[in-house]
């Protein structure tokens, strides 16, 4: 297996997943974003491998397909992520996310291998059909107002070369991770809202939610989002019908729609004595009201539901983030 972006948030716990379910394991990350320390507890074992080069460069699938003899399946995960390089990096996210993606299929189409590829709600742009469905048309602003789908616009061409490799017999598939979280998320300024709420407590500063905090999100626990990657990845065919996976797409999302006010207050709540205040205000141009899914097809065809309540998924952070059990 490969998984690009493999020392990232989530590619750091696809990986250990992977080896630990007894499978060869390369990661594919060239540190940007990604840890080191993310893939401390696979270092050293006689099934995982990690390779620091860029996903863009076809030459770094050399080094993969050295390493692991032949690839059965590619996790393609690498890509620049975090809303403020939208903004401020737009053009290197574009880079990144398209040229590696299409770097890593065009590996996969030489090594015969199924392809996963991680995509984003955000490929659908600011649509305000919710839930999100794959009926759906992705609708994005002018490009002269802001440049925050410099991420999402880059994950809609993922999908379309994804869909094009298909026409061409790929045996490629589509998660949608909505608002991954766990202990290894990334809480500095260019991080995600959970982690970045997190980050305040640790240092004793007020939490800034951003606009009037009333924005809606489904926040999904990594292991969740790490088992629906494994499902898509790894099941042959659909569990209800039996039919192929090639070419389908699942929107992994919990059920819980909270607002960022909501997620604010759970998180004091769960970090007791050491809650801080909160301030509203500020935020990005572009960010989205809402942002809920549509799981039927990962329900129907993955057998995929999220195990995780939000309560429990923010306990377990704390705890790891704080060290207390
Ligand atoms: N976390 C979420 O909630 C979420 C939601 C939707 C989509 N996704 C997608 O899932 C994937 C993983 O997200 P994540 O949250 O783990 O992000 P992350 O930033 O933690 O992981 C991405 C990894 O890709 C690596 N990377 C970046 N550019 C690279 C390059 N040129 N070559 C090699 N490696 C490179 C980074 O170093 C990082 O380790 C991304 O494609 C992201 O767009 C994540």
């Amino acid at each position: 297996m490969l998984v690009t972006g493999g020392a990232g948030f989530l590619g750091s716990s696809l990986c250990e997943r992977l080896v630990n379910d007894g499978h060869r394991v390369v990661s594919l990350d060239d540190l940007s974003r990604g840890k080191e320390a993310n893939l401390a507890g696979l270092d050293g074992h006689e099934r995982f491998r990690s390779l620091v080069a860029d996903a863009c460069d076809p030459a770094a699938y050399e080094r993969v397909e050295a390493a692991l003899g032949g690839v059965d399946v590619v996790f393609h995960l690498a890509a620049v992520n975090g809303t403020k390089w939208f903004h401020e990096r737009a053009r290197h996210v574009i880079h990144v996310n398209v040229n590696a993606t299409l770097a890593a299929l065009e590996a996969a189409e030489g090594w015969g291998a199924r392809f996963v590829l991680a995509s984003s709600p955000e490929a659908m742009g600011e649509s305000s059909d919710w839930p999100l469905m794959d009926t759906h048309a992705s609708v994005f602003p002018p490009a002269s107002s802001h440049q925050r789908f410099a991420y999402g616009a880059s994950k809609y061409l993922d999908e379309i070369a994804l869909h094009h490799a298909v026409s061409r017999g790929l045996d490629g598939r589509i998660v949608r991770p909505f608002n991954g979280y766990g202990p290894r998320l990334i809480g500095e300024a260019d991080g995600q809202v959970v982690a970045m709420l997190f980050s305040a407590v640790m240092d004793s500063r007020v939490m800034a939610v951003h606009g009037d905090g009333q924005q809606t999100r489904c926040f999904t626990a990594v292991d969740d989002l790490v088992d629906g990657f494994v499902r898509a990845g790894l099941q042959e065919a659909s569990v209800a019908t039996g039919e192929p996976l090639t070419g389908m797409a699942f929107n992994l999302s919990s059920h819980q729609e909270v607002s960022i006010l909501e997620l604010a207050t759970a998180i004091n709540d769960v970090v007791g004595s050491q809650a801080v205040d909160l301030v509203l205000g500020g935020g990005y141009p572009g960010d989205a009201s809402r942002r809920v899914g549509d799981i039927t097809n990962a329900e129907e065809h993955l057998g995929w539901r999220p195990t995780t309540s939000l309560e429990e998924g923010l306990q377990s952070m704390w705890a790891s983030l704080s060290g207390v059990p």
